[in-house]
């Protein structure tokens, strides 16, 4: 199956997001992916629930939320509220991690789980069968233009697995450094779901870069 393109705004100029967002409106990106980080869970602060709502103004695709913040929990109907059709914690983040799976879907989105490039998948099987979505970061979260972590390939293939053997039917999406040169491979791995921010929109023309990633990824 051809994945899923989620080009992160991360990357995107500031300045103008609603430019940004306008022309992603008809480009090959099927989710837009939003980074909230709060400067404690990680070593920077990016944008938040205000951004979020203008962001969903203007947006044709679904919002992806990555929260990379400390104590979710108390900001999930906020989000919702603010237009996400996603949302991902971390589970490094989580410690009543069920319950918060069960608040993400109980407000009517999608849940997900992202691991740290440390955290490994096997964690995941006893809520594995309640999740949406799995995310493989494939950098240490908080900073965009990273290199990607090539070990990242052995677990997606290792989450493939775990996911199957426990029923689920999470998406795998994996987020950090991901370029036309991993992405094939790490379809072939069992990506689902591919985040690109500099990728994307430090090329010249971000939604022709989209268009030729959906074409040579499409199987
Ligand atoms: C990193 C963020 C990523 C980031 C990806 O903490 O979660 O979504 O925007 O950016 P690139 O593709 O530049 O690594
Ligand atoms: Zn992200």
């Amino acid at each position: 199956m051809a994945p899923l393109l989620a080009p992160s705004l991360l990357a995107a100029d500031f300045g103008n997001l609603q430019f940004e967002i306008e022309r992603l409106a008809g480009s090959a990106a099927d989710w837009l992916h939003f980074d909230v980080m709060d400067g404690r869970f990680v070593p920077n602060i990016s944008f938040g629930i205000p951004v979020l709502q203008a962001v969903h103004r203007h947006a044709k695709q679904p919002i992806d939320v990555h929260l990379m913040i400390e104590e979710p929990q108390h900001y999930l109907s906020a989000f919702r509220d603010a237009g996400a059709a996603n949302i991902t914690v971390h589970y490094e983040a989580c410690t009543h991690l069920h319950r918060v799976i069960q608040q993400i879907k109980q407000l009517g989105c999608r849940a997900g789980v992202a691991l740290n490039p440390h955290t490994p998948v096997h964690l995941l099987e006893d809520i594995a069968a309640d999740l949406d979505l799995v995310c493989i970061m494939s950098v240490n979260p908080g900073f965009g233009g990273q290199a990607f972590i090539p070990n990242t390939l052995r677990k997606v293939a290792a989450l493939k697995d775990l996911l199957v053997d426990c029923g689920s039917e999470a998406l795998i999406e994996i987020d950090g450094g991901v370029t036309l040169d991993n992405a094939g491979a790490l379809v072939e791995a069992g990506a689902d779901v591919l985040v690109a921010g500099s990728f994307v929109f430090s090329s010249p023309d971000p939604v022709a870069t989209l268009a030729r990633m959906r074409e040579q990824l499409a199987t």
